[in-house]
């Protein structure tokens, strides 16, 4: 299909979204597919529907970010994240500043709520959550999941932290409670600051080498000295000294300086 580089421009215009930023051959026949489901036959009569059409956009926002999620995802990091990264930050104040960047639907900061409540009473945990989708985020704030998405937490802590609901999970307001929702677009906006620990996973891997670049520099910026950046199982960092980022066990890296 002709015209990918004008659309990219009025996308960018239309929703702050640099699609020049992500993976160009996935994104385009992503794109391409859905225009083509939607029976429209190019990018220009697409951007114009787009404009008119408060639902259609919605659904591109929808599709274009990929909002797959799971609570636990890949447990054996999450595992190593409690037993020996989460110890190693606490050592020295028991106040830690977390950010579970690109959190899609909630299920990474629940996580992270849940496995902090074995450090410290629930009141005392504060999460930050950001993504760039506010459909995401509102069903994060929603919080009802599928028995699918709970499988890899421990019973005990589904007992403690969800109202079984037929056959859904609804989580409890204490623990919506230590998370902040926010929107937040890692292409452009500011990062946090002074973070202990950053989790940023399975989004890097849609991005253009050049972005993914920016974003590490920026990752190790919005870390406080010797703290903890923990990306996806197959985000793996080539060449991390680059970015003044130190490989402390697989996937996670540290900020040396
Ligand atoms: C596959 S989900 C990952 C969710 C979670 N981190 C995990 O590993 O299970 C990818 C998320 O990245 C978000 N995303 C894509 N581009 C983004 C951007 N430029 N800034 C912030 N979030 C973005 C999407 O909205 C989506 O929710």
């Amino acid at each position: 299909m002709e015209g990918y580089e004008a659309f990219k421009e009025r996308i960018y215009e239309l929703t702050g979204i640099d699609l020049s930023s992500y993976k160009e051959r996935q994104m385009k026949r992503r794109i391409e597919s859905l225009i083509t489901r939607n029976r429209i036959d190019s990018y220009e009569a697409y951007i114009k529907a787009l404009q008119t059409d408060k639902k259609l956009m919605e659904e591109f926002i929808n599709y274009l970010t990929i909002n797959v999620s799971e609570f636990r995802r890949n447990p054996q990091q999450w595992d190593v994240l409690e037993s020996e990264i989460i110890p190693m930050l606490m050592k020295d104040s028991k106040k830690i500043k977390i950010w579970s960047a690109a959190c899609s639907t909630g299920e990474e900061p629940y996580t992270l709520v849940m496995m902090m409540s074995h450090f410290l009473p629930l009141q005392e945990i504060e999460i930050i959550a950001t993504d760039i989708d506010q459909g995401a985020l509102e069903k994060a704030n929603i919080g009802m999941y599928n028995e699918k998405a709970v499988k890899n937490l421990d019973p005990k802590d589904i007992d403690r932290f969800f109202a079984k609901n037929g056959g859904f999970y609804q989580i409890k307001d204490d623990v919506k409670r230590r998370v902040t929702f926010k929107k937040h677009n890692l292409l452009e906006d500011d990062y946090p600051s002074q973070c202990d620990l950053i989790i940023c996973r399975n989004v890097m891997i849609y991005f253009t080498e050049e972005t993914k670049s920016m974003m590490y520099h920026k990752f190790h910026d919005a870390l406080k000295t010797k703290c903890i950046l923990f990306v996806g199982s197959t985000e793996q960092i080539i060449l991390p000294t680059r970015y003044d980022l130190a490989p402390v066990k697989t996937f996670f890296y540290q900020r040396m300086k």
